[in-house]
């Protein structure tokens, strides 16, 4: 019985929560209104269309269509300026040493992201090459909690849903993998992630056996 590992990137893989973060707070001080942390939990995870709709309903802000667009394309660029300057340094703790395992193993893993950037930061990080597949913002029209990324991830591992395993930072993945029937794993707080099948607080926790019970 062969598994397969899919991993989110943002938050998971690479610290770029940390951007996304920087982008979005400024847009709001812009816009004349608090964007606090616990608000930026409900934006990971979920699409730039998509939140930037939850971040002005928190502001109680009504823009334009046009408005909105133009607004996307500058939050993306300030996001890129901060990008561009990443390197290998900013993978997260444990990150290498768990794909070293999957490695050992001969488990596959592909990247579920909904970031249209994916491309870009695995390769600032040098981490492109090690992926069987990427499957990101421009290959799905459903943002998780939508299952949409994660089953087009399981076609790539060639594996059934119930054979995959989802690593997940986001509130918003974690239940687009336990709806595609997959076993989630919550990296990050427990208790905002307490959806998910598996908990632990950074990759760096993840036991050196953890994948033994899949393997059958
Ligand atoms: C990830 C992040 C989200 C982000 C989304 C889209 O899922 O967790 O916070 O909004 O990707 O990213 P993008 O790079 O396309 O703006
Ligand atoms: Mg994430």
């Amino acid at each position: 019985n062969k598994i397969g590992v899919i991993f989110d990137l943002d938050g998971v893989i690479v610290d770029t929560a940390k951007y996304h973060y920087l982008a979005w707070n400024n847009l709001a001080n812009a816009l004349g209104f608090e964007f606090t942390e616990a608000h930026n939990e409900l934006l990971k995870g979920v699409s730039r269309v998509r939140s930037l709709e939850i971040l002005l309903e928190i502001g109680n802000v009504q823009l334009s269509e046009e408005k909105k667009q133009k607004i996307l394309v500058s939050k993306n660029e300030e996001y890129l300026s901060y990008i561009k300057k990443m390197n290998a340094n900013e993978i997260l703790p444990g990150a290498e040493k768990l794909l070293n395992t999957l490695d050992g193993l001969g488990v596959k893993y592909v990247l579920g992201s909904a970031s249209k950037n994916a491309e870009l930061i695995l390769n600032q990080v040098d981490l492109y090459h090690r992926f069987y597949g990427v499957v990101d913002g421009n290959a799905v029209s459903k943002a998780k909690p939508d299952p949409e990324v994660f089953l087009i991830g399981a076609k790539k591992l060639n594996l059934p849903p119930k054979n995959c395993i989802v690593f997940e930072d986001a509130i918003a993945g974690v239940e687009a993998a336990n709806i595609a029937n997959m076993t989630s794993v919550g990296i990050g707080d427990r208790e905002t992630l307490k959806q998910a099948h598996f908990n632990f607080n950074s990759l760096t926790e993840i036991p050196e056996d953890f994948f033994r019970k899949f393997i059958v």
